[in-house]
């Protein structure tokens, strides 16, 4: 019996409604903590989204002398303290529906058993990965849905330094460990030295394009040409066309644009367009030395430099600008989904299984801000994907800079720390699930903690998220450690003249 009346934690009071209710409690309420409510036949399951504790003695009018009296008689009385929280009601743990009657007041709110909250937070079945554990309960493991990463998408959103990447790391081990392909766009290089224990090891792709394959706005935007240069556009897209399909003539593929963009040039009797061919070759010519690194006349289709199975990391720390990495990511994207589409329709591919692609930096590619090629790309994986088996997940630590139309098509978030009100107003605009009371909580979150929404959860999850040891790269620098120890070496060396010069 004793038992039974410590999982209480409080009544219903006030009025609530079959999705929100107050309670007072006996005890403070922690925010991300799960209580259970039966009354009339339902049972259903509650998340406490505020905390709030007062005093019924200790008045803010009072003056100091009164208060330091009052303190000294009420010292150590429990009964003059109340507590009280707000609770969503989530659903009931079978099928999670709202319940159709609210709870009346007067109502026990018990804590959640372990039970129960294993059987939302933990179902069973390969697509469902490990993430971490909840945060008021450690001992429940909270497993996400794979398969709804692939079909409904994912946003990972965090102020820097919060565990964005760490969660990106866990979950591509999670897909590998299924046998499945993942690509990520590094704008860092920090996954590049990603490997685990027992799995395939990452394969590290430099950006080396064979322009034949790219669009002429992707070769435009890699080579230099701003975006809405109308001219320098029409020359690159015409010799584009016409070097794409003559014989080389042992000349590089950079050589023959040019040559075609000076006789466009001199062909025009229009000073503007002989100014835009100066202009393109100027780009070219300045930018030689990195395109030579990355426009590669013999490379292979992208596709094939994949590898099924294991983590596609596409290093893209040699590009000189984001436009740049705009285009060979939007490149990619554009690839993966033809591939995809290709193994569906035709049941032939190089990329024959479904794959998930990371978008690092995300808000780089799908800005509120400017046209990039990678935007529509990204509309048309979140739009479509899921008939393909293309999930995307994207990934930023300024969501106010992302495209609320690619946000809005995230079936599921993982949120962390974020303290903007800004970049939480703009969040919750691009998704239903996002309350108020939800945002409020953001700023209280530390390092690795989140709050899962939307498909790949069966109900809002508070997690602490696993760390995920084996991604080296990206961590914070101990500078201090680094000094003092590279100061040792320097005494040892002046002292002992451990090294030979
Ligand atoms: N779940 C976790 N548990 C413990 N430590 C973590 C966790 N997640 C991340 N960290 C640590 O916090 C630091 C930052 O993590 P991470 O690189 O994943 O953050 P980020 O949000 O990707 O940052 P950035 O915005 O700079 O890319 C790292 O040192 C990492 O090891
Ligand atoms: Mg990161």
């Amino acid at each position: 019996m004793r038992a039974v009346d410590e999982d209480i934690v409080g009544y219903i009071v006030g009025e609530s409604k079959p999705y929100s209710a107050s309670i007072v409690s006996s005890r403070p309420l922690m925010l991300g903590e799960y209580v259970e409510i039966r009354y009339n036949g339902i049972h259903v399951i509650g998340l406490v989204q505020a905390s709030i504790s007062g005093s019924y003695v200790i008045d803010e009018t009072l003056s100091p002398e009164d208060l330091r009296r009052v303190i000294n008689i009420h010292r150590g009385d429990e009964t003059t303290i109340y507590y009280r929280g707000y609770i969503k009601i989530l659903g009931d743990p079978e099928d999670l529906r709202i319940p159709p009657t609210p709870p009346p007041p007067g109502i026990e709110v018990r804590r959640a058993s372990r039970k129960t909250l294993s059987k939302i937070f933990s179902p069973e079945g390969p697509q469902w990965a490990r993430i971490g554990t909840l945060l008021r309960n450690p001992d429940v493991e909270v497993r996400v849905d794979l398969n709804k990463v692939v079909q409904r998408h994912l946003a990972i959103l965090a102020m820097t330094g919060m565990g964005k990447s760490n969660l990106v790391s866990l979950l591509a081990r999670e897909i590998l460990r299924r046998g499945g392909t993942c690509f990520i766009f590094d704008y860092h290089g920090e996954y590049t030295g990603l490997s685990f224990q027992g799995l395939p090891k990452p394969n590290v792709i430099k950006a080396r394009i064979n322009p034949r394959y790219l669009s002429w706005q992707e070769l435009a935007r890699i080579i230099g040409v701003r975006y809405g240069a109308k001219n320098q556009e029409n020359i690159i897209k015409k010799c584009k066309d016409e070097v794409d399909y003559s014989s080389n003539g042992g000349r590089s593929y950079l050589d023959q644009m040019i040559s075609c963009a000076k006789r466009e040039g001199q062909l025009s009797r229009r000073s503007e367009i002989a100014k835009a061919s100066e202009a393109v070759i100027e780009s070219i010519e300045a930018n030689r030395g990195f395109l030579q690194r990355i426009i590669d006349d013999e490379a292979k289709d992208i596709t094939e430099q994949s590898v099924i199975g294991t983590i596609n990391v596409i290093d893209l720390t040699g590009l000189a600008s984001s436009s740049q990495a705009d285009a060979v990511v939007s490149h990619w994207l554009g690839r993966i989904l033809e591939e995809r589409k290709s193994a569906i329709w035709r049941g032939s591919s190089k990329i024959p299984h479904p794959v998930v692609t990371v978008l690092e930096e995300a808000h780089i590619y799908l800005s509120t801000e400017r046209e990039t090629l990678t935007k529509p790309r990204a509309e048309h994986i979140a739009r479509e994907g899921r008939k393909f088996g293309v999930g995307l997940i994207v990934v930023s630590q300024r969501p106010r800079g992302l495209d609320p139309d690619v946000l809005s098509q995230m079936g599921s978030m993982a949120v962390m720390r974020i303290v903007q009100p800004e970049d939480q107003a703009h969040i919750a605009r691009a998704s239903e699930t996002l309350t108020q009371e939800i945002l409020e909580q953001l700023p209280g979150l530390n390092v690795g903690e989140a709050i899962l929404l939307g498909h790949w959860v069966r109900m809002p999850a508070v997690v602490k998220v696993d760390h995920v040891v084996e991604k080296t790269s990206g961590v914070d620098i101990d500078a201090v450690s680094e000094w003092i120890s590279s100061k040792r070496h320097d005494n040892t060396d002046n002292r002992g003249n451990a090294y030979k010069r």
